[in-house]
């Protein structure tokens, strides 16, 4: 096995900002496509400002599938730190399923939506409904993870997420 990177590069760290900040967007405005999602599925056309919010729905979220694929990529080339040495195993454990979650649904959220919107699958809109507060909760124990290793364990996990290693 490889010995792992001292820290992030630059473009990962703007990755990993940008796709949050646009899921944080997603999240928050998500049900602004319900109602031209709901008039297409009636078969009827959805008025003008609904379809506008729909499409907003579908660019932002297909902008993060696209920078998922690219982040992906990084993350084979470059790999990512360790988390420091004296972590608990339970914290790894936490810390790892977290990312896990996060990558799959940056991946599956834009993956199902798609099937939802273009071809009109209710089931699948259901899954992907139910991304919401599994993605609410995940990434609230993430982002509280980041801020107890910077406030409490004052290690360097969350300023390696904002300056690239040299
Ligand atoms: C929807 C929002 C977010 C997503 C999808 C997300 C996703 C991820 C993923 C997948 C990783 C693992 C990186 C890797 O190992 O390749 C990661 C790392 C990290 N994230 Fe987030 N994140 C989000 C929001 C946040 C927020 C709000 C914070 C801070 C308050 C944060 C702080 C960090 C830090 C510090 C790391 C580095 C952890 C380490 O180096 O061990 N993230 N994030
Ligand atoms: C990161 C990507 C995405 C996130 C985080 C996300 C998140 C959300 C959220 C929070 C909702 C509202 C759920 C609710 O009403 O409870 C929603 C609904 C929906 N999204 Fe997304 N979305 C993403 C990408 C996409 C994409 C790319 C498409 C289409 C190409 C899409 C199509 C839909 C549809 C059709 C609905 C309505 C589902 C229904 O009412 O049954 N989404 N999304």
């Amino acid at each position: 096995m490889h010995s792992r990177p001292a820290g992030y590069t630059r473009a990962q760290i703007v990755l990993h900002w940008v796709i949050a900040a646009l899921v944080i967007f997603q999240i928050i405005f998500g049900e602004d496509i319900g109602p031209a999602f709901r008039a297409f599925r009636k078969g009827t056309e959805p008025a003008a400002d609904a379809l506008l919010s729909a499409n907003i729905h579908v660019y932002v979220g297909l902008t993060v599938l696209v920078l998922a694929v690219l982040r992906m990529a990084l993350r084979l080339r470059y790999g990512a730190p360790d988390l420091p040495p004296d972590e608990k195993m339970v914290m790894r454990y936490v810390a790892g399923l977290a990312h896990l979650v996060l990558y799959a649904a940056i991946f599956l959220m834009p993956l199902t939506g798609a099937l939802a919107w273009y071809l009109g699958m209710g089931e699948i809109g259901e899954i992907h409904e139910i991304g919401k507060p599994i993605i609410i909760v995940v990434v609230a124990v993430h982002a509280a993870g980041a801020l107890w290793q910077h406030f409490v364990a004052r290690t360097d996990v969350l300023r390696r997420m904002l300056k690239p290693a040299a």
